[in-house]
């Protein structure tokens, strides 16, 4: 196991009616001035933004509103959000939605404090030394953003999705009642889904040897994702099934499941131009590209392979030929993904094979990227090839 230091200080506040105790959080976290941040309605159909303005109220806390965060949430509702701040000095930032809403919190929070355009913290150009305190109130269980130090956001020119990280933009506090997540469509539930599960296996194909405690606890997020998902689909008001998933996208992304070893994040590197290029949901995008990305570098460890196969899909070990289980467990991955209604191919996802070159340029990888097998420009030509014409 390799060193590390794990810090994640957010407080998760967790259950059935959580929502009506923001009030008293944000107070706890110090705000005095709150900037409610929301996404395209979802939150106001559903009574919830009314609820959370009336435990705000209930503690005197006076708050701005700004909603119409879209998924893969863009630089210019970022811009919209610091100006409001600076002209209502707000000091809270508190999320209302999903990972888009929280990214884009994320970045005003940052941005506020950044004496210049907060895309350079996007662009790598600088780091984030400051951020204003946020709370989130999740209403998907995907992206892990409610309790990870990372923000992504796209530059509406030229469609860049770009990530930064910092602890200053973890949230203070992060409410997860499962009931919220009922509403939900059952493909977003299928992308939250598929989302959570390539986290864990950003991790779970790592370089580092002798990591048995995260390898097992790898394994229980995705088995417990591969029990609770179709449940939730067959049956979208079963608290307990929405529960467990609620829990699993924090667990797989916090990174209690991925310190002391190598971790890999080229399918997410990968997705995220997709998600750049058509606006696609990103865990869309994620079924889509991870299993070919699993295709494309299995030889590299077989036998990890093969251990997903069989303790994470029930497979049987070959041992004659251990790279027919691998090739086996990258195939009832995909299955799974289309079982849940997920798009596996280019044409599924309404991408096309043809923009394969501008998606990579877009990437713009200098030399080779990655953790588990480093790759080339021309490697993630390969995977996107495979992806394109993938078939069950
Ligand atoms: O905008 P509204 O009306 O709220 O609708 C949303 C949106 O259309 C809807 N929705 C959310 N909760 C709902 C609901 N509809 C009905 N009932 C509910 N309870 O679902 C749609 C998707 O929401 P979004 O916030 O975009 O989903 P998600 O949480 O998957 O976030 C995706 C974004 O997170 C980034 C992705 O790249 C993408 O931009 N990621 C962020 C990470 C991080 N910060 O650590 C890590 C991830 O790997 C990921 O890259
Ligand atoms: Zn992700």
């Amino acid at each position: 196991m390799e060193n590390f230091n794990f810090y994640s200080p957010t407080e998760f506040v967790f259950g059935k009616g959580r929502e009506n105790e923001c009030g008293q959080l944000v107070k706890k976290y110090g705000g005095t001035k709150v900037l409610i941040h929301y996404g395209q309605g979802s939150v106001v159909k559903s009574g919830l933004l009314d609820r959370v303005k009336a435990s705000l109220e209930k503690e005197g806390v006076a708050y701005a509103e700004l909603g119409g965060v879209q998924p893969n949430p863009r630089d210019t509702k970022v811009y919209e959000g610091i100006e409001i701040c600076k002209k209502e000095n707000v000091d809270f930032i508190l999320s209302v939605g999903g990972g888009s809403c929280i990214d884009s919190s994320k970045a005003i929070a940052a941005g506020v404090c950044y004496d210049g355009d907060f895309w350079d913290l996007y662009s790598k150009k600088a780091t984030v030394q400051k951020a204003l305190p946020i709370g989130t109130v999740l209403t998907i269980a995907a992206a892990g953003s409610e309790g990870s130090g990372g923000s992504v956001i796209t530059k509406e020119e030229g469609m860049l999705k770009r990530d930064t990280g910092s602890d200053l933009i973890r949230p203070k506090f992060s409410v997860l009642n499962p009931e919220l997540t009922c509403t939900l469509p059952a493909y977003q539930t299928g992308c939250g889904a598929t989302d959570i599960m390539a986290h864990v296996f950003e991790r779970y194909f790592t370089n580092t040897k002798e990591v048995e405690i995260t390898d097992r606890l790898c394994e229980a997020v995705l088995l417990t994702m591969i029990k609770e998902t179709p449940r939730v689909i067959a049956d979208p008001s079963n608290y307990e099934a929405r529960a467990n998933i609620m829990w699993a996208g924090m667990v797989a992304h916090n990174d209690i499941v991925g310190v002391g070893r190598s971790q890999d994040w080229n399918s997410h590197g990968i997705e995220h131009e997709l998600s750049g290029l058509y606006d696609c949901a990103h865990g869309a995008g994620l079924a889509v590209v991870m299993p070919a990305w699993m295709e494309f570098v299995y030889k590299h460890d077989v036998m990890r392979f093969a251990q997903m196969a069989v303790r994470i899909f029930g497979k049987e070990m070959d041992f004659e030929n251990p790279e027919n289980t691998a090739k086996e467990g990258i195939r009832a991955f995909r299955k799974f993904l289309s079982e849940i209604g997920m798009p596996i191919n280019f044409a599924q996802l309404g991408a096309k094979k043809e923009d394969i070159p501008t998606l990579v340029k877009k990437m713009d990888v200098q030399g080779k990227t990655g953790g588990f097998v480093p790759l080339a420009p021309e490697d993630v030509a390969k995977i996107l090839e495979i992806a394109a014409d993938a078939t069950v």
